[in-house]
């Protein structure tokens, strides 16, 4: 989306008026520094539920609890100014009730300061994403492969190959407009289908691993810098490659300490040299 001449963050209802226009530019975030490092160049900055994979281990995302979303979200709060910052409602933190999910979408939005909360699911979980626009609280909806679902689903499974499913996208899709969210996340689609949802709703569409035509795109932060250690979706686009980066600077730290050379005399406090900090 076009840059906002205001020093003042991104506000969802400026991602909702995007819809159609420059691209919008969204990457998880899930820590302080990474925060301070993003903020200047997206437009979303996505606390998303990957966190309890990407930084915890965890085998999905189903090991995120509200508590981890809360100290995450605070961390790229203190670190950004400037982003729509988007934290996720963790899976068991919406789905039961309604008064749950307003409850949960409170405390996020109460304790890290975010601006918006982002649910997975369409028609199944709409009273949710309604009743807590309805709290005043902004929220981005997420249709498509839902990795809180994974389990249920017996793994990471394309969507929109057949047509009773494509139907169902679409039925998500409306559910989460009509419900009103600001923006919607379409992950793991067949392209054309994403393209034309994104035809369709009057939100913008932020995708991954969906098309090139959705209003924006965003992708996991590790993924996208190469630090991801194990399997790469084929979504992804390596823009960097800190595996190696950080894999060799480990290798030539370990080399030095064992030989000695680190630390050198720079990194020592010489008592001759009153100055040194
Ligand atoms: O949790 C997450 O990182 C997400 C994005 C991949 C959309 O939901």
């Amino acid at each position: 989306m076009d840059s906002p001449s205001t020093d003042t963050r991104i506000s969802p209802e400026l991602i909702r008026q995007a819809k159609g226009g420059t691209p919008i530019v969204c990457l998880t975030a899930y820590t302080y520094p990474v925060a301070r490092l993003l903020d200047s160049h997206v437009d979303l900055l996505l606390v998303g539920d990957s966190v309890a994979m990407v930084l915890h281990g965890h085998a999905t995302t189903l090991g995120a609890s509200l508590e981890m979303m809360i100290a995450h979200g605070q961390a790229v709060m203190r670190g950004s100014t400037r982003a729509c910052v988007v934290v996720d409602l963790p899976a068991g933190s919406y789905e039961d009730s309604v008064p749950q999910a307003v409850a949960s979408a409170r405390r996020l939005v109460d304790e890290t300061g975010c601006q918006a909360v982002k649910l997975e699911g369409g028609v199944a979980i709409a009273r949710q994403i309604a009743a807590i626009v309805e709290a005043g609280i902004p929220v981005m909806g997420h249709i498509g492969l839902l990795p809180q679902s994974v389990e249920k689903d017996g793994g990471y499974k394309i969507k929109g190959r057949t047509d009773e499913n494509v139907a169902d996208l679409f039925a998500d899709a409306l559910a989460v407009e009509d419900a009103g969210a600001f923006s919607l996340v379409i992950e793991g689609t067949i392209e054309h289908v994403a393209a034309d949802i994104t035809r369709r709703v009057s939100i913008p569409t932020i995708g991954i691993g969906a098309s090139a035509d959705c209003d924006g795109q965003v992708l996991v932060i590790d993924d996208m810098v190469g630090l991801t250690v194990d399997r790469v979706p084929k979504f992804v686009k390596e823009y960097a490659d800190l595996r190696h980066v950080i894999s060799h600077a480990a290798e030539l730290y370990a080399s030095e300490v064992r030989s000695r050379r680190f630390p050198g005399p720079a990194h020592v406090f010489s008592a001759a040299n009153r100055s040194d900090a």
